[in-house]
This record gives C-alpha cells, sequence and structure tokens, in this order.
C-alpha cells in the first residue's frame, strides 16, 4: 500500500468526460490543457452503461481510446471505478439494485448514487467492474491513482438492508433483548421478540422527519448502512489490488457532509480526496474547517482537493461567479490546508443534462479566451513552478484541537428537542471561526482523540460520550490539558441513552459544574453575558439557542454570569482547574461571536498560544517539509488590498522574491514564503 502520490508536481486537472464528446473534440483538448499546463485527468467516473452494455458482455474500446490519447499527450490519470451511476439493464433486470426510499417507494433507473449497497447483485457488479478496469489498466503508466466510485451519499430501506441490518444487530448484541436495552425499547411498546421484527427505521415506521421514535435505532440503522458502504468500498478496492499493488486507492468525500461517519474511512483511504464546493456566502472558516477535517480524517496527512469549480456551480440556489482571482486563492488555501492536487470539476463544460450551466475550465466556446481559462493557466504554470517545493510537507501541528464528532451531531439530530436552532456543524464553526480570526493553528480530531500536544481542546456539543470518550478527555485534562465543554455536553452513552446522574455525568468532576436545567431560547432572543469579576467585562456579549442553568462546585472559578432571565446572576462560564494549568471550562450558553471571542480569551490566557497580528480575513498558514523548510502561506480572502507585516523570512515563491516580512497582498492576493531551516 501507498500513501504518497508518485508524482514530481502537483496533480492539475481534474474530471474530464470525452465520452460525451466527438473525438474531435478530444485533440483541441490535449492542446487546451498543455497551454492550462493541466497534467491530468480524472477518467470515467460515470461510464458503466456503456463500459457493461449487457449483463454478459463488456466493451473497453472507447476507455481504450480515451486512455490513449490522454497517455499521448502525457498526462497523468487518476482512473474511476465508474460505479456511482447504474446501467439501465440492471435496474430491469434486477430490481434489487434500486434503492427503496425513505418513504418506502422502490426507485427505478434514474439518476446517480443510486445503488442498493446491500444488492447482492451492485456488489457483485461493482467488484467485477473495478476488478476489469484494473486488469486492463493497471499496466498503464500514466495512472497515479484510483478513485472508487463517486461521492458516496445517502440510503436505501429496502428489504434486504432490512435483512442486513438485522445481521449487523445479532454482531453487534447477540441478543434481541440487549438490543431492547440498548434502544430501550420499551418506549411506546416497542420492545422486540425475535430479530424479524425489526425494519429500517424509514417513514413506514419510526422516521419523524428528521427526528425518531427511537434515537438510538436510528443511530444504529446510519451505522449500519454507513458500515456496509465502506465494506462494499473495500470490496471494490479489494478488486483492484488484485491487478495494482502500488497505486493508492480513494474516493471522493465531501467535507461535513453527515451521512456517514468519515472518521471510519481513514485506515482504508489511502489517500483522502475530497470536493470542495464553497458558496457565495460560505465563510472562509468554513471552508478551512472543511479542509482541516478531511485532513484529519487522513491522519493529518496531506491529500487530494479531487474536485472544486473554476469557476460556478449549478446546483446551489445562487451560483455566484468566483471573483477575478478568487479560484487562485481558494486553491492555495486548500495547499496551505495540507492539499497536494489542484482538480476541477470539469474539465470541458457538458453540452446538456443538469450540470449543463456548471463551470468548466473549457466552456462551449471551446477557446482559450474565457477569465475562467486564462485563470486556470496561471494557477497552472505558478503550480507546476513551485509544486514541487510543498508537495509531501505536513501542515504544522496545531495548537488547538476542536473536536469533530459525527456521532454526537447524529445523536442530536435525531432527537426531538431542546431547540430547533440547535445544528451541530453551526456549533463547531462557532468556536472554530474564533481560532480562525486569529490565525492559530488548529487540528480537528475525532471524539476519542489523540489530544496529545495541544494547548486546548474545544469540545461543542460532544452530547454522546462513552467511556473510551471520557477516558481520553480525562487523560487530556490530568496531563494538563485545558478542555473546553458547551451545553450538549455528555448527555448520553453510545446509544443515545441518557447517562444518569448530574450532566455532564462522565466529566461531572472534573467540569467542576453540573447543568441542572437548560432553557431553549426562541428565535431572535438573546440573554445578555457578563464577564469578569465585577460583571462589566461583557462588552454587549449574548447567550443564544440553549442556556444551561448550572451549579458550580467549591473550588469552581465563575468567569461570566448571566444578566438576564429568572438565571440572571448564575454562572455562565466556569473554570474548575485540575493538574498543571490545565482544567476544565463550562460555557454553559453558546455565545455570540463577542462571547466567543472572551471566552476564547479565557481558555487561551497563560498558553503561549497567540493570534498573528494580521489585517482580519488575512490568513497565515504553515506547512513544514522533511528536511526542515517551513512554507508559510499568506492569503487574502478579501476583495481589497491588505499590508501585511509578519516575523517572516525567506524566499516568496510565487514571485519568486525576497521576502522581509512586509508585504500588500492584492485582493485575493497570495503569498508562499520558504524559510530555511
Ligand atoms: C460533485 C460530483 C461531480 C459533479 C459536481 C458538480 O462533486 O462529484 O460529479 O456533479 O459535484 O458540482
Ligand atoms: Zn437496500
Amino acid at each position: 500500500m501507498t500513501t504518497v502520490l508518485r508524482t514530481e508536481r502537483m496533480l492539475y486537472g481534474g474530471d474530464y468526460n470525452p465520452e460525451q464528446w466527438p473525438e474531435e473534440v478530444w485533440a483541441e483538448d490535449m492542446a487546451l490543457f498543455r497551454q492550462a499546463r493541466i497534467n491530468s485527468v480524472t477518467l470515467n467516473v460515470f461510464s458503466w452503461a456503456t463500459l457493461q452494455p449487457a449483463e454478459d458482455e463488456y466493451d473497453f474500446t472507447r476507455l481504450d481510446r480515451i486512455v490513449k490519447t490522454v497517455s499521448e499527450a502525457g498526462l497523468s490519470i487518476v482512473m474511476a471505478t465508474s460505479t456511482a451511476a447504474l446501467p439501465a439493464w440492471m435496474s430491469l433486470r434486477y430490481p434489487d439494485v434500486n434503492r427503496v426510499d425513505v418513504q418506502g417507494r422502490r426507485m427505478r433507473h434514474g439518476g446517480r448514487h443510486n445503488a442498493c449497497i446491500s444488492s447482492p447483485t451492485y456488489r457483485r457488479y461493482s467488484a467485477a467492474l473495478a476488478e476489469r478496469l484494473a486488469e486492463r489498466y493497471s499496466a498503464e503508466p500514466g495512472i497515479v491513482a484510483w478513485h472508487v466510485s463517486n461521492e458516496y451519499g445517502g440510503f436505501c430501506w429496502c428489504d434486504n438492508c432490512a435483512a442486513g441490518f438485522r445481521d449487523w444487530l445479532r454482531a453487534r448484541y447477540g441478543t434481541i433483548d440487549a438490543v431492547n436495552d440498548a434502544w430501550n425499547a420499551a418506549f411506546w411498546s416497542h420492545t422486540y421478540h425475535s430479530f424479524d421484527e425489526i425494519f429500517p427505521p424509514g417513514e413506514l415506521g419510526d422516521a419523524l422527519g428528521e427526528k425518531s421514535v427511537l434515537p438510538g435505532f436510528s443511530l444504529d440503522y446510519r451505522r449500519f448502512y454507513g458500515a456496509a458502504v465502506l465494506e462494499s468500498f473495500r470490496e471494490e478496492k479489494a478488486a483492484i489490488r488484485r491487478f495494482d499493488a502500488e497505486r493508492p486507492v480513494t474516493t471522493n468525500l465531501m467535507g461535513t457532509f453527515p451521512d456517514y461517519d468519515y472518521f471510519d474511512w481513514g485506515d482504508d483511504l489511502d489517500i483522502v480526496s475530497w470536493d470542495s464546493y464553497p458558496a457565495h456566502d460560505t465563510t472562509p472558516a468554513q471552508i478551512c474547517l472543511a479542509h482541516d477535517l478531511m485532513r484529519a480524517v487522513g491522519h493529518q496527512k496531506p491529500f487530494m482537493l479531487m474536485e472544486q469549480t473554476p469557476s460556478r456551480q449549478n446546483w446551489q440556489p445562487y451560483n455566484s461567479l468566483k471573483r477575478p482571482g478568487q479560484m487562485r486563492q481558494q486553491s492555495w488555501q486548500a495547499v496551505a490546508r495540507g492539499a497536494d492536487t489542484i482538480q476541477f470539476f470539469q474539465l470541458r463544460q457538458s453540452r446538456a443534462g443538469c450540470e449543463k450551466f456548471h463551470g468548466a475550465v473549457i466552456g462551449t466556446d471551446g477557446t482559450a479566451e474565457t477569465r475562467t481559462f486564462r485563470e486556470v493557466a496561471e494557477l497552472g504554470a505558478e503550480l507546476a513552478r513551485t509544486s514541487p517545493r510543498i508537495m509531501g510537507s505536513q501542515v504544522e501541528h496545531g495548537a488547538v484541537a476542536v473536536v469533530f464528532d459525527w456521532q454526537s451531531r447524529w445523536g442530536i439530530g435525531l432527537s426531538a428537542g431542546p431547540s430547533r436552532s440547535l445544528d451541530y456543524v453551526r456549533e463547531v464553526e462557532r468556536w472554530y471561526t474564533e481560532l480562525h480570526r486569529r490565525n492559530i493553528p488548529v487540528d480537528v480530531v475525532p471524539a476519542t482523540g489523540p489530544f496529545d500536544g495541544y494547548a486546548a481542546v474545544i469540545a461543542p456539543c460532544l452530547y454522546m460520550m462513552g467511556d473510551e470518550t471520557a477516558g481520553a478527555l480525562r487523560r487530556y485534562v490530568a496531563g494538563g490539558g485545558r478542555l473546553l465543554l458547551t451545553p450538549m455536553s455528555g448527555l448520553v452513552d453510545e446509544y443515545d441513552r441518557l447517562h444518569l446522574g448530574q450532566a455532564p455525568v462522565p466529566l461531572r468532576d472534573l467540569a467542576g459544574v453540573w447543568v441542572e436545567e437548560t432553557d431553549a431560547l426562541p428565535p431572535s432572543t438573546v440573554v445578555p453575558l457578563a464577564f469578569g469579576e465585577d460583571g462589566d467585562g461583557g462588552g454587549g456579549a449574548t447567550a443564544t439557542i440553549l442556556c444551561d442553568v448550572v451549579h458550580p462546585d467549591a473550588g469552581t472559578e465563575v468567569l461570566a454570569r448571566y444578566a438576564g432571565e429568572y438565571y440572571a446572576g448564575t454562572p455562565a462560564l466556569t473554570f474548575k482547574p485540575s493538574g498543571e494549568g490545565g482544567g476544565v471550562f463550562y460555557s454553559a450558553s453558546f455565545p455570540d461571536a463577542d462571547g466567543v471571542r472572551l471566552t476564547v480569551d479565557a481558555l487561551l490566557s497563560g498558553t503561549g498560544v497567540r493570534a498573528a497580528d494580521l489585517p482580519e480575513g488575512v490568513e497565515l498558514s504553515r506547512r513544514v517539509a522533511g528536511d526542515g523548510r517551513v512554507l508559510t502561506f499568506l492569503i487574502n480572502t478579501t476583495a481589497v488590498p491588505q499590508e501585511v507585516r509578519v516575523d517572516v523570512s525567506g524566499t516568496e515563491l510565487l514571485a519568486s522574491a525576497s521576502f522581509d516580512g512586509a508585504t500588500t497582498l492584492e485582493p485575493y492576493g497570495v503569498a508562499v514564503v520558504e524559510t530555511a531551516p
């Protein structure tokens, strides 16, 4: 197994669908790619219906010609397995491949990302196709990676899935009594007497829209389904491995996408790859959080930016264009956070179909005369020159860790109450955004750590706390770590059963407070917060969404209090010291930006972790090469020039000029400073 891309330069290219075009166009494409310094293509993402026109017939003639064309043009190939959209004959002959939706309707052929993952037919033929592709093409020197399926997502609620779920439950629980116990099935007469009584919790059963009658049941269904998807990925990967022992195998993930717990995938993906599609109103902090999360899935190693649009999307409500310079800026932002490739969706625009308005490197004019093409070509030249000095370097270890936990997110999401304004990802962003604003290096980490080496750990809404998570956090605090908890922390075990006792039960002693009750604030209602001993340090900060009413222990410091509601004067932020300089901070509410700022001040005080002194909207982050060279990325995410003065010197790689710490970054401008060890 290999985890590195064996390329000298960063892969620069992306999804290429020549099968949608007559062959004369391919030659034009090769010439334009050369002009844009595109060096790689991702092929064969959606071609199953032509690769296997009938059950016992395979036809690779067109793919052979495509591979020959791009190989002769000197392009590297990311070869996809084409298993993300079913051929129509398969849907007709074997209806088990078609998903049953949450309302119990069996789908017909159509769309994509449409296979039931439990379908024996799908599993057999997807692995068979991957195997035939590997057999046929693994000798191609141009192939640099394999791309299994595409953007795995969604669920199925069919009888095969029901059977698979029952097997999964038997393996996990052994007996039906253990299942009943885990799900607290006595609730609303759900006690089961045999595994055969259990069906997927869709809308014919226990799903209440997004919520669930028995969240433990629905959680287990998600876990089962995600495990089956991963299993299917493994089968395709194993099929590829029969003919290619070497090249990395990946599938493209989607950042904070909700459906599957991507941390389960980290060991199976030879390299993480992901698709970044910020909307016009996505903040730079949200984009960076997604990069940091994807890097975390790959154990903090470099990843592939498998897709981004060079200009605009088509599937958002408002598909604003990236402004001049912004595609370059977002590309370098990805590199700064660990991307070792820059790839686009897509290289040539589709002529028809629902993506005909999606941006592409080559538009329907078929020329190099567009702004998009020029910007792609300029970035291509820049990466060709500089990327060998960057590839393989590691993003510097974070000073602060932010926990992201799909299990807590699912548990909260499936639970009715306490507030519909509660959104797990927004709560992670609330804290991440403040660290991003300060340019503090952050690692996103799973709930079980590792937490070593972080001056502070922020665990927003860490709702689900089993023994492993609680143990890891306890060890961190005992070793001098500073941990910040928020409302909705430590409430349930891994079966979504409330811990009995004073919340946050598993960390009750370390937290130094207990939560007596939790108030949900109606929309646009806030409660003033008073920070500091005299209560005058609030500066207008407010609590939003949820307010825990808490009781501090003796020895717990009260750092802020509520200044409104019947709980005025009670603690809103506490600190219980323990260990050397460490301890637990409990933020009893979700503070607004001012409140978050003051809370982070308290959390980091005395740790030596400091904000970089930069204008708002300028990012600074670092990667460290194996030979000790430090690469400092300065990124202007705003549309206006920014004066920057930093304590960094060396060579600015993009302009090949010496750098002494002062520069003006153009709108969306970037500087990459290399400092010798
Ligand atoms: C996803 C898919 C691509 C394409 C793009 C459009 O990332 O993987 O096939 O549909 O979205 O933005
Ligand atoms: Zn199914």
